[in-house]
C-alpha cells in the first residue's frame, strides 16, 4: 500500500470549497428553522459523521448541545440483512430536546431507520435527520432526511469522515477510490 492516501483516489467528487459552502447553507437552514428553540441537541452517529459535525456545529448560529451515539451493523452467517444494533448510547434524557441526528451518509437507510425508531420512543420535542451525503440508488428502506448536503452516485466514496477499512477519514474532500483499492474488484 502506498504511503500517500491521495494516490488511492481516482477523482475528487466534492471538493473542500463545495463542502464548506454547502455546510454553511445547511447550518443557515437549521438556524432559521430552529430560531425559536433553546434546547437543540445535535446527535452525531460515530464515527463517519465527526468531521461533518465539527464543521456544522461551528456554522450553526443557535445555541446547541452535542451528543454521540455508535451503531453497528450485524454481519456474518445467520444475521438478518440490514439489522443494526446500538453500541454506545446517549448520556442524557432527550424528552424536551429538539434533536437533529447528524450523519455522513445515508446508504441503505437501515441506520437512520433504526435511529429514528429508537429516539422517537424517547419522546423528544422534535426529531430531524441531517446527512451530508445520500446515495438513493442503494436504498433498502424508505427514510426521511430533513437536510441533505449532496446526492452521490453509486461509487465507493471516502474522505471527510468516510472510510474504507478505517482509512481516508482525514481527507478534506470527498473522493472516489481507485478500482484497485475497492474490495472484491
Ligand atoms: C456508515 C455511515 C452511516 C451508515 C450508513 O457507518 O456512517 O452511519 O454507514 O449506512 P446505511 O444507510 O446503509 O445504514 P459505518 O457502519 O460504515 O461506520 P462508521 O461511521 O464508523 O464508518
Amino acid at each position: 500500500m502506498p504511503n500517500n492516501l491521495y494516490d488511492h483516489i481516482d477523482y475528487v467528487l466534492i471538493n473542500e470549497e463545495q463542502l464548506q459552502k454547502r455546510i454553511q447553507e445547511i447550518a443557515d437552514d437549521i438556524t432559521a428553522k430552529h430560531a425559536d428553540h433553546e434546547n437543540i441537541l445535535l446527535i452525531c452517529v460515530l464515527k463517519g459523521a465527526i468531521i461533518f459535525l465539527a464543521d456544522l456545529t461551528r456554522a450553526l448560529k443557535r445555541p446547541h448541545e452535542l451528543e454521540f451515539m455508535a451503531i453497528s451493523s450485524y454481519e456474518g452467517k445467520g444475521t438478518v440483512p440490514g439489522a443494526v444494533r446500538l453500541v454506545m448510547d446517549l448520556k442524557q434524557d432527550i424528552s424536551n430536546k429538539h434533536v437533529i441526528v447528524v450523519e455522513d451518509i445515508v446508504d441503505s437507510g437501515n441506520t437512520i431507520k433504526y435511529m429514528r425508531g429508537l429516539l422517537e420512543a424517547r419522546m423528544p420535542a422534535s426529531i430531524e435527520v441531517c446527512s451530508l451525503l445520500t446515495k438513493p440508488s442503494r436504498r433498502e428502506v424508505e427514510v426521511d432526511i430533513d437536510y441533505v448536503g449532496f446526492e452521490v452516485p453509486d461509487e465507493f466514496v471516502v474522505g471527510y469522515g468516510l472510510d474504507f477499512d478505517e482509512l481516508y477519514r482525514n481527507l478534506s474532500f470527498i473522493g472516489v477510490l481507485k478500482p484497485e483499492f475497492i474490495p472484491s474488484h
